[in-house]
């Protein structure tokens, strides 16, 4: 462990979820074109997250991470991206509101390409082929040609990433996020939706909110906060000589940055601490992710919280707690507790669906909205009794329309699922499912401010 790292270190270590490419001289000669790429993000930016989350170790603001399971390259359309990220300002909003504190905003976008799968091969009608990997790797479609590993996807991911990152950025700061926008960001569906009115009304009170700032020198014009957001990127890390090819060294503090998204995180199927994606991630300084499952052992998790984040640098490390509505209470206090009293400073977010994820009568994949609401409210418990700050939630969700999970608003039922089911991984929470998960969050927020200013004033 306290060996030195270099950017192929990761290579000497045990390795799971590996693809096994037909063609190593073809792998390697992509890995050398990537490299040769410019990068995707900048090393200040990561910084500039790092800060944020810093701030949210401390208390002092809330996370909100979300996007699809995996993106396709299918669905790269201006439309899928804008409407993605508009249902993540609309949450932002009405979290910044609940909290009365700044939500730093995460897409699982512009990346999120790589999918780690628990079986190395999938059987159908008697017919057995390699899993699907995500589009990073292989195809979705069941022929032995679409499965077989193709480095040549690795570049689409890339210009893909880039065509998605140069959107965001665009959105982010061309004035579509302007808070002035906050009644037109209502899309059409959710207008008609029983949270209609709600978003509404919230909207209303910015707008007064706007009013009276404008009235006392503060617009759009004179004031950034306003006029634009930060929106960063995140993926897991899952595909090692993506991530190699795409480090570089920043030049003005000679560190190592992964340069494919502002965030990266470890999967729970990679976190081995001597394994390969531990390595990697060590060596570079974007801020980092680590999932936290029913498996992890206080051992394990304190001894990845030691390599990843040896200095104990604030913002590094976000812990992302995945257990399921039904087991959190039980699994979670001990890895809390164990963090806590060894004083290491970490941003804990709850993922309240992957421990969540049920077949559906008819084979389908889906969650429950009522599970994710569950989760999300028992890690909240369970933080407030051990007098921590639950700094935000990690969610799988869409701007499209789709019937994915179950529950919410429109009592989405297992029959409903049929209609627009569109992922080929995990479900997620549509539009108004996400837009509706957020005001309840909120709620419990705004229930619970009084008791978390107190908890966290005393730490
Ligand atoms: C995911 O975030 O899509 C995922 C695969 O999660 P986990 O590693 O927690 O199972
Ligand atoms: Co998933």
């Amino acid at each position: 462990m306290t060996t030195s790292w270099n950017p192929d270190s990761w290579r000497t270590k045990a390795i799971s979820q590996v693809p096994a490419y037909p063609d190593p001289a073809a792998l390697a000669a992509m890995e050398r074109r990537l490299h040769g790429y410019p990068p995707l993000v900048f090393a200040g930016e990561a910084r500039r997250l790092k800060s944020a989350l810093a701030l949210v170790a401390d208390g002092r603001a809330f996370t909100l991470q979300g996007g699809a399971c995996g993106e396709v390259f299918s669905d790269f359309t201006a439309n899928s991206v804008r409407d993605t990220f508009r249902v993540l300002l609309q949450m932002a909003v009405v979290l910044t509101f609940g909290a009365a504190m700044p939500v730093v905003k995460i897409g699982r976008m512009a990346g999120q390409y790589a999918k780690p799968r628990s079986s190395d091969t999938e059987t159908k009608d008697g017919r057995t082929l390699p899993s699907y990997r995500g589009d990073l790797i292989n195809g979705a479609e069941f022929t032995p040609e679409a499965r077989l590993p193709d480095p040549a996807r690795m570049e689409t991911g890339y210009f893909q990433s880039a065509g998605t990152l140069n959107l965001l950025r665009a959105f982010a700061s061309g004035g579509y996020a302007d808070l002035h926008g906050v009644h037109r960001w209502n899309l059409g569906f959710v207008a008609r939706s029983p949270l209609a009115d709600r978003y509404a009304d919230l909207a209303q009170r910015i707008g007064e909110t706007l009013a009276f700032m404008k009235a006392c020198g503060i617009t759009s014009d004179n004031s950034p906060q306003i006029r634009e957001t930060d929106f960063y990127t995140s993926h897991e890390a899952l595909l090692l000589p993506y991530e190699q090819a795409l480090t570089r060294v920043d030049s003005t503090t000679g560190d190592w940055y992964a340069c494919s998204a502002h965030l990266l995180w470890i999967g729970d199927r990679t976190r081995q601490p001597d394994g390969a994606h531990v390595e990697f991630l060590r060596g570079v300084k974007n801020p980092l992710g680590l999932k936290v499952g029913p498996s992890t052992t206080a051992d394990d998790l304190l001894r990845n919280i030691d390599i990843l984040n040896p200095e104990d640098d604030p913002g590094r490390l976000t812990l992302i707690v995945r257990m399921g509505a039904d087991k959190v209470e039980k699994l979670f206090p001990p890895l809390l507790r164990a963090v806590k009293r060894s004083g290491r400073r970490v941003v804990w977010l709850c993922d309240p669906m992957h421990g969540n994820t049920v077949t559906a009568a008819d084979g389908r994949k889906t969650r429950r909205f009522d599970a994710i609401l569950d989760e999300v409210r028992r890690f909240f418990d369970v933080h407030a009794a051990e007098g921590t700050w639950a700094g935000g939630v990690h969610v799988e969700m869409t701007g499209a329309d789709v019937t994915e999970c179950v529950g919410g608003a429109h009592r989405l039922t297992e029959a409903d699922l049929a209609q627009r089911y569109e992922t080929f991984m995990d479900p997620r929470l549509n539009a108004e499912q996400s837009l509706e998960l957020a005001f309840l969050v909120a709620e419990e927020l705004k229930a619970r401010r009084g008791d978390i200013v107190t908890a966290v004033a005393a730490q």
